[in-house]
C-alpha cells in the first residue's frame, strides 16, 4: 500500500510586539492587534515533525514528545490540528515524482489518514513558544506531504494561525509581522516577512530558562479573560500598538537596537501590565523574572546605552535580545548572577563552550557592583541558558531524517 512521508524542521519565534487577546466576534483565532516577532534559529530550538500518510492508516494519530495525544475529542489542540488538517486536506494538489508523473491523486491523498510525529528541542509550554514551532511545523510538513502551492503569499500562514495564533510568524525567518486583518473571513490575517535573517545576522538572544515546567495560566485562557476584563488591553489594542509597531519596523530595518531594545521591553512590560489588570489577575512573571529585568537595566544603565533588552511571554522565562558584539558580556554578567549548579555548565545550556568562555570573562568592577546590589549569585532559580540568533524560516528535510518508519508509519 502506498506511503507518503514528509519531514521538516520549523523555528520558535519570540514577540517584540505581543500578540494577546482574540477578536471572538470573527472566531477565526484572529487577534486584537496586530504583532511582529524575530524569528529564533532553528539549529538551536526547534520543532521537528515527520508525517505520513498511508491508505493503510486507520485513524488520524499524533504522537507529540513520544506520547501518543488524543486527536478525535474536544480538547484544544484535538480540534486545532483537525481544524489544520481538514483545511490543508482541502488544499491537496496530486503527489508527482521527479519526473512531474502524478504518483497519488490530490483525491486519494487528501483521504488517507495521517500519523504525525513531533518533538521540540525545548522545555514544551514553559513560555518559549513551543506551539509556535509545532503548528508551523505541522502546516508546512503538510503543505510538503499534499503538495500545496500557496493562492497567495501567507496562505499557509493564515492556516497555522488558527493552529495557535504565534505560529503564523514561525512560518518566516528573521523579523515577521502578524497582521490583524480586517476580512470577515481572516483570509488576510497573517504572517509578513519584513526583513529576513540576512538582514540583521548580529542579532542574538540569550534564553534565561527561569521554569520549565508547564505554565501556570495557558495563553488562549489568560487572553480571553483579559479581553473580557481588562480595559487596558482595550486601551493597548486601540491605541499604543500601530504606532508601536511602525516604530519597531523603522528600527528593525535600520538595524537601531537602542529603538529596537527599548521598544522590546516597553512592549514586554505593557503586556504584562494588561495581565495585572485582568481580573482576577495573571502573574507571569516572578521574583526571579523580574532580578533578570533589573539586572539588564542594570547593565544597560553602566554602558550609558541600550545594549540588552528582555521580553517575556506567558511565563517567567527572560529572552534577552542583543547584538553579537555584546553577548559575551552580556553572558558574563548574567552567568556571574545565575551561576550554573555544582555539575556544571555542560547540563546548564545548548552552548557550553560559550558559557566557559563568558565564565573566565573578567567584569568590569562598577558593572559587578551594579548587579551586586540587586542579586546575591546562587544556582538553582535559572535552569538553563540557551544562547541563540535570529534564523530562518521551516525547513523541510531528507527521508532519512524521519521520525517515523518507513515501512509501519510509526514512531520509531
Ligand atoms: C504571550 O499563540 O500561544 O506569546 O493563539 O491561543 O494559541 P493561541 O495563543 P498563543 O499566544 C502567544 C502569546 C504570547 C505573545 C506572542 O507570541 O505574541
Amino acid at each position: 500500500m502506498p506511503m507518503f512521508i514528509e519531514t521538516c524542521t520549523a523555528p520558535t519565534n519570540i514577540a517584540v510586539i505581543k500578540y494577546w487577546g482574540k477578536d471572538e466576534a470573527r472566531g477565526l483565532n484572529t487577534p486584537i492587534n496586530s504583532s511582529a516577532s524575530v524569528t529564533l534559529d532553528q539549529d538551536d530550538l526547534c520543532a521537528m515533525t515527520s508525517i505520513a500518510a498511508s491508505s493503510d492508516f486507520v485513524a488520524d494519530r499524533l504522537w507529540l514528545n513520544g506520547k501518543e495525544e488524543d486527536t478525535a475529542g474536544n480538547g484544544t489542540h484535538a480540534k486545532r490540528l483537525r481544524k489544520c488538517l481538514a483545511e490543508m486536506r482541502g488544499l491537496a494538489r496530486d503527489r508527482v515524482d521527479a519526473s512531474g508523473a502524478v504518483v497519488c491523486t490530490a483525491t486519494e491523498l487528501a483521504s488517507y489518514k495521517v500519523h504525525v510525529v513531533s518533538r521540540n528541542t525545548f522545555p514544551t509550554a514553559a513560555g518559549l513558544a513551543s506551539s509556535a514551532a509545532g503548528y508551523a511545523c505541522l502546516v508546512h510538513t503538510l503543505a510538503k506531504l499534499y503538495n500545496v502551492e500557496e493562492a497567495y503569499e501567507g496562505q499557509l500562514s493564515t492556516i497555522a494561525r488558527q493552529g495557535s495564533g504565534s505560529a503564523c510568524r514561525s512560518l518566516y525567518g528573521g523579523f515577521v509581522k502578524w497582521v490583524k486583518g480586517r476580512k470577515p473571513d481572516a483570509t488576510d490575517s497573517m504572517a509578513v516577512c519584513v526583513a529576513d535573517q540576512a538582514h540583521w545576522p548580529e542579532l542574538r538572544a540569550v534564553i534565561l530558562v527561569i521554569n520549565a515546567g508547564k505554565k501556570e495560566t495557558p495563553s488562549t485562557e489568560g487572553m480571553q479573560t483579559s479581553v473580557e476584563t481588562s480595559p487596558l488591553l482595550a486601551f493597548r489594542a486601540e491605541s499604543v500598538v500601530e504606532p508601536r509597531l511602525a516604530a519597531m519596523e523603522a528600527a528593525y530595518r535600520a538595524r537601531d537596537f537602542e529603538a529596537f531594545g527599548k521598544l522590546t521591553m516597553q512592549d514586554s512590560n505593557q503586556f504584562h501590565a494588561t495581565c495585572l489588570d485582568t481580573y482576577p489577575p495573571i502573574f507571569y512573571l516572578n521574583d526571579v523574572s523580574r532580578q533578570a529585568i533589573r539586572l539588564c537595566h542594570a547593565f544597560n544603565e553602566h554602558k550609558g546605552r541600550i545594549l540588552a533588552a528582555y521580553t517575556f511571554d506567558a511565563g517567567p522565562n527572560a529572552v534577552i535580545y542583543c547584538e553579537a558584539k555584546d553577548r559575551d558580556e552580556l553572558l558574563a554578567f548574567m552567568l556571574h548572577f545565575f551561576p550554573p549548579p555544582r555539575s556544571g555548565v555542560e547540563s546548564y545550556t545548548n552552548k557550553p563552550a560559550l558559557l566557559k568562555a563568558a565564565a573566565a570573562m573578567p567584569l568590569e568592577p562598577a558593572l559587578l557592583a551594579k548587579g551586586n546590589e540587586l542579586r546575591t549569585p546562587a544556582a538553582g532559580d535559572v535552569k538553563m541558558i540557551y544562547c541563540t540568533a535570529v534564523g530562518d524560516g521551516p525547513r523541510t528535510l531528507g527521508a532519512d531524517e524521519a521520525l517515523l518508519d518507513a515501512a509501519t508509519g510509526f514512531p520509531l
